[in-house]
């Protein structure tokens, strides 16, 4: 950044610090007119790298952007504001972020109105902020995980002053409520419970990036939930660095069971959540999982190592014996729960006997999904300034047989998957193959199987017919069409505007007085035109019109003829679905 303006920069000894209580805020970011003015037909990227916080921060970043008039755009050359979103959990996921800077240096060198901005994980540790505004006189604006908000008025100043800005704070963090949002996913959303972490296991970086664990209003998350369901959408993902821990900071009884059972009675077709520590897994959660069809029989839930002496100095609160008895009693509830892991291989001095234990764990748990890592270290954690006395390619050739390993229980799970028939939510048609489309079971197995692009969106029955181990073959086993008819009924039938159709019909043809008049305004009908050309013509008329006045006061009447109107706007949107 050639001239450029600090506000500040990370201070790790202030990321430490833990306090209880964070305030709630409410979004009130100013969009001034000189932003306005330059967002006008300027178009904007997000390249985002991590977890699925980073995805759901790229969303907000997202808001924020189009409501100061950016549009959005994937083409990396025309792009007029990119953003690169970071992820600081292991080196190489920090790497990545530096050859995709080095990209936007031509689109800076060809532009000078051009703006690159890099946030997220990566520019919380301070070393990593220094180098790039030292390395990278292109960039033009650095913020952190704790002042995503203050976008629109980060981005006023570097249009205003044509200067650099670093503006990185690092405090415990509050919860900044009423956030704008661009969701990626029309079906599938991201919805935060709570920030931070607080576990401060010793080889991870996150509790310092991304600050004290802080819950979310439930009123909050179950509004916007709520709000997601009303949109169609098919699943939600409630997110945490540790959602077993929501509402421990509220001190009143709520927790991770409440939130998961209010959101689950919303009626959300399919209920994730992620990432689960094993360590404050209660029973009670355990229970509201088993007993709500719509939350999702799939837990990730974290092992890291399978030695209780490693466990301890990774500071995870639990033994081998511990987690394993965790897996038995989410066995005994929910037989067939896909448990999935993250395992860090190589953490310092682990020894032969120890990377055993995780060997052994693996083979026990026959894990369904396994995401496995050679240890990294991270300046500012404990783990990084022990001694290690295990070689890179010793990692390396454990972090190859703990991969064989794994896969083993990932084929065992998958191959018993062949010729049974699953509910797939549809992603939509391959990249590969406009024929074949993609999804995801309830244990979250991707599926490929033939089928109209129509069905992307919907869950649907899905016969497994080859196993790829990480991937599975299969074919439908429904008539898409009826999927499409079947969903509008079922959404027909749920509408308030068809309840109360039904239910003023009903009251219209169970009123006897209602009905005795419109057999009377029939044969009054009759009789008028009979009457036609006689002396007896105005008296029937009037008969008539006496009948049919006395029908169209009746409150049955009434209520039926408004029902039927109100049927008009459901059907507008039932089209949407047909189409
Ligand atoms: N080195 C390697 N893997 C790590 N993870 C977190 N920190 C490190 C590190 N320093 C892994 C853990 C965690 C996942 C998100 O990333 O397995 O669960
Ligand atoms: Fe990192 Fe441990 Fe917190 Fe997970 S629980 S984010 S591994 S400190």
């Amino acid at each position: 950044m050639s001239r450029c303006r600090i506000i500040s920069l990370p201070d790790l000894s202030k990321a430490r610090n833990r306090q209880d209580g964070a305030s709630i805020k409410y979004d009130e970011a100013v969009y001034s007119d000189a932003l306005r003015r330059f967002a006008q037909g300027k178009k904007y990227l997000v390249k985002t790298f991590g977890c699925q916080g980073n995805v759901r921060d790229e969303e907000i970043i997202s808001g924020y952007l189009e409501k100061a008039g950016f549009s959005k755009t994937s083409d990396e050359k025309t792009a007029d504001l990119v953003i690169v979103n970071t992820c600081a959990v292991r080196e190489n996921a920090e790497d990545k972020v530096y050859g995709e800077i080095g990209k936007f240096k031509a689109n800076a060198t060809a532009d000078k109105d051009f703006i690159l901005g890099v946030c997220g994980c990566m520019m919380q540790e301070e070393a990593k902020a220094e180098k790039l505004i030292k390395t990278y006189p292109f960039i033009k604006l650095i913020f952190g995980t704790h002042n995503i908000a203050d976008l629109p008025s980060l981005l006023d100043q570097v249009i205003t002053t044509r200067q650099g800005v670093v503006d990185v704070i690092s405090y415990p963090g509050d919860v900044i409520e009423n956030l704008p949002s661009i969701r990626l996913d029309p079906y599938k959303a991201f919805v935060n419970i709570s920030y931070g972490c607080d576990k401060f296991c010793t080889y991870c970086i996150v509790p310092y990036t991304r600050g004290r664990e802080r819950s979310r209003p439930l009123q909050s998350i179950i509004e916007e939930c709520r709000n997601l369901v009303a949109e169609g959408y098919q699943e939600i993902t409630l997110l945490g660095q540790n959602v077993n821990s929501y509402g421990k900071d509220f001190h009143d009884g709520t927790s991770f069971a409440t939130v998961l059972e209010e959101v689950a009675k919303l009626g959300i077709p399919r209920l994730r959540f992620t990432t689960s520590h094993p360590w404050d897994f209660s029973l009670e959660m355990l229970d509201v999982i088993a007993k709500y069809p719509n939350i999702m029989k799939c837990i990730h839930l974290p092992v890291q190592s399978g030695s209780t002496e490693v466990l301890r100095k990774m500071g995870r609160r639990y033994t081998r014996e511990q987690y394993l008895d965790l897996v038995k009693a989410i066995r005994e509830r929910m037989p067939d729960c896909a448990i999935t892991t993250d395992i860090i291989v190589g953490f310092p001095n682990e020894t032969e006997e120890q990377f055993e234990e995780t060997l052994t764990l693996c083979e026990e748990v026959k894990y369904d999904a396994a995401f496995t890592f050679i240890y990294s270290p991270r300046v500012g954690t404990p783990a990084a300034k022990m001694a290690d006395n295990v070689s890179d390619e010793t990692k390396h050739e454990r972090f190859n047989r703990l991969v064989k390993v794994v896969e083993a229980g990932v084929v065992y799970h998958s191959a018993e998957m062949v010729g049974k028939t699953y509910d797939v939510l549809v992603d939509g048609p391959s990249k590969k193959n406009a024929a074949i489309l993609s999804g995801y079971t309830e244990s979250n197995k991707l599926v490929n199987f033939p089928g109209p692009s129509y069905l992307k969106g919907h869950i649907v029955k899905v016969r497994i017919i080859e196993n790829h181990a990480y991937s599975m073959l299969g074919e439908l086993n429904e008539n898409p069409v009826d999927v499409i008819l079947g969903k509008a009924k079922e959404k027909l039938t749920q509408e308030p505007a068809y309840i109360n159709y039904l239910a003023a019909k009903e009251a219209f043809a169970s009123d006897a007085e209602l009905q005795r008049l419109l057999a009377e305004k029939e044969a009054a009908q009759k009789a008028l035109a009979l009457s036609l050309g006689s002396n007896d013509y105005e008296a029937k008329k009037a008969t008539f019109a006496k009948i049919s006045a006395s029908i169209e006061e009746n409150p049955h009447y009434i209520n039926f003829i408004s029902a039927s109107d109100d049927l008009r706007d459901l059907f507008e949107e039932m089209k949407a679905i047909l189409q």
